[in-house]
């Protein structure tokens, strides 16, 4: 690690708890090896500390944070601004702090898109896109693709009534292409057919519970590109059907290293070697 100053500037990351994130590492490796006097350091935050927690952040060298469970919608009543984006997603992942004013972000989305594209060559707009799960990612994934123009976003949750929700929020406030569908829904495997990209939004396929599937297997097909936003294992049991399928296989690492790269530049204003974020990230998760 460099040598630390005053001159140091610090980024934090609040969330609760923290012990399997691999943020700090990805970001202070690529800070020393740009040579950046800049530190990442991680805080383990109970909800009913954060507001004084991030007052005290405002008023020394801190430039941001990144925010992660349980925060991501407690800390939107403690910024001065927010993005658009943000602000319509409901939840920030990165604050920027300047001249002790905050502004908030959520790179979750644009960390998606990017690694569809890098991944696989795809934009989103015209796509047809299948989503499992309809949690806080979701949530972020799906209002990003409404707002890049996707043909169509269905939404397919275990709790049905939150992918009715969702799908009316993103119909009234971005364009009219959701809609939802029960998980064990007839049919399913016709709406399946009509994807361009299914998604894994759920935590089916975490080493927790690596050996499940978010759909049953009749709905991944040759045709798709299959999205996994769970990195570890790095290959998950639907990437594993996916890819034996002949399908196009991205995985959820791509999400965490870019969704980490777009915070890079709101805090630092530098792109951010991306190759070192990757091999720091394979390293500690192998
Ligand atoms: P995140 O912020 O990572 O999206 P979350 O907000 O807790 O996490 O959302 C988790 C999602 O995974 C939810 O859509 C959840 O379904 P419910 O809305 O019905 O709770 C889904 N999920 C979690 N475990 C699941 C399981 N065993 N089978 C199907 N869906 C599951």
């Amino acid at each position: 690690m460099n040598a630390l100053t005053v001159n140091t500037r610090l980024v934090a990351l609040l969330g609760n708890p923290l012990g399997h994130s691999i943020s700090a590492q990805m970001h202070n490796r690529v800070y020393q090896e740009m040579g950046m006097d800049y530190c990442y350091l991680p805080f383990e935050v109970a909800e009913e500390d954060l507001a004084v927690v991030f007052a005290g952040m405002k008023k020394i060298n801190f430039v941001g944070c990144n925010v992660t469970i349980p925060h991501k919608r407690a800390i939107v009543d403690l910024l001065d601004e927010i993005d658009p984006l943000a602000a319509v997603i409901g939840a920030v992942n990165t604050v920027c702090l300047t001249d002790g004013r905050s502004r908030g972000f959520n790179t979750d989305g644009a960390g998606f898109l990017r690694s569809l594209r890098e991944e696989a060559g795809i934009v989103p707009a015209g796509k047809r896109f299948l989503v499992f799960g309809c949690g806080g990612a979701a949530r972020a994934i799906a209002i990003t693709l409404a707002n890049e123009k996707a043909e169509r976003i269905i939404l397919c949750n275990r709790t049905y009534q939150k992918a009715v929700a969702l799908a009316e929020e993103i119909n009234q406030k971005i364009a009219p292409c959701a809609s939802a569908i029960k998980m064990e829904q007839e049919g399913q495997q016709d709406h399946a057919a009509d994807a361009d990209v299914l998604i894994n939004t759920t935590s089916v396929g975490m080493s927790s519970c690596h050996r499940a599937l978010p759909c049953p297997e009749a709905c991944i097909m040759a045709h798709h590109t299959v999205v996994d936003i769970v990195y570890n294992p790095y290959t998950t049991l639907f990437l594993q059907k996916a890819r034996e399928k002949g399908a196009t296989v991205v995985h959820g690492l791509g999400m965490l290293i870019y969704q980490g790269a777009a915070a890079f530049r709101l805090f630092t204003g530098r792109e951010p070697l991306v190759e070192v974020m990757q091999r720091e990230a394979f390293q500690l998760l192998r």
